[in-house]
């Protein structure tokens, strides 16, 4: 279970916080959704939660312990924004195998498998996979680490439709073993699979009804 409470971002270069006393929980095998435009401070709390940056106040919790960002990166894997760019090894395995030269072929395969990709030759170039496969590849990157949580940063954006349909499948595949962290600008699509909701924005949380999304609302509604 992760536990938010008060979590506040405010880094001496930004005239106001960025994250503004954040509360959040999240059970296991459940999947957050959090919605919010464009500069709202969603891939700062993900990079956060990953133990990238440092939180300026608040707890950020696991079950009842309070987490160091050296924890946060032991358990969290965050896919970032885009992650295809990112990609670094010359081959399926290379890229797997980075910072892990002792993984064996057997979790090597179980990585690929749990995301849909046991299919892929070893050899082939990261770069020469489908939109869809190489966002697939970026998750059994962080899978093979073992994390208690996922962390995603629009994993859906850029994707065509039948792609984007056929990762939101696989994160609700994921969630029966993971706790799943997705942060969007655009909810369609991901909230049918959510557990939970929020909106962000400039930097509040604020818990919303994963119904409000559906049926074409594809923005946080303003409060009123
Ligand atoms: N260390 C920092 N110093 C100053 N501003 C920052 C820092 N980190 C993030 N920001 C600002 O916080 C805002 C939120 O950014 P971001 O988390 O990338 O939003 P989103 O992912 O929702 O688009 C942006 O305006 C960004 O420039
Ligand atoms: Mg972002």
């Amino acid at each position: 279970m992760l536990y938010l409470r008060n979590l506040i971002y405010h880094p001496t270069a930004s005239p106001t916080a960025i994250l503004k006393a954040i509360n959040l929980e999240l059970a296991p095998q459940q999947m957050g959704l959090i919605v919010g435009p464009s500069g709202s401070g969603k891939s700062t709390l993900l990079e956060i939660l990953a133990g990238l940056a440092h939180k300026t106040a608040g707890q950020i919790c696991w079950r009842d312990q309070e987490l160091t960002p050296e924890a946060l990166q032991r358990l969290g894997g965050l896919v970032f924004q885009f992650p295809e760019r990112h990609f670094c090894g010359h081959t399926v395995l290379e890229e797997l195998r980075l910072g892990h030269p002792e993984l064996n072929s057997e979790k090597i395969y179980q990585a690929l498998e749990a995301v849909g990709l046991s299919y892929l030759s070893l050899q082939a170039g990261p770069h020469t996979l489908s939109g869809g496969q190489q966002r697939r590849l970026a998750l059994a990157v962080q899978l093979i680490r073992q994390p208690y949580l996922l962390l995603l940063d629009e994993p859906t954006a850029g994707l065509d439709w039948s792609m984007r349909r056929q990762l939101v499948n696989l994160l609700a595949k994921l969630k029966q073993d993971w706790s799943l962290l997705v942060v969007s600008h655009d909810a369609e699509d991901l909230a049918a699979i959510a557990d939970r909701c929020w909106t962000l924005s400039q930097g509040e949380l604020q818990i919303a009804d994963p119904a409000s999304f559906a049926s074409g609302a594809t923005s946080p509604q303003p409060a009123v």
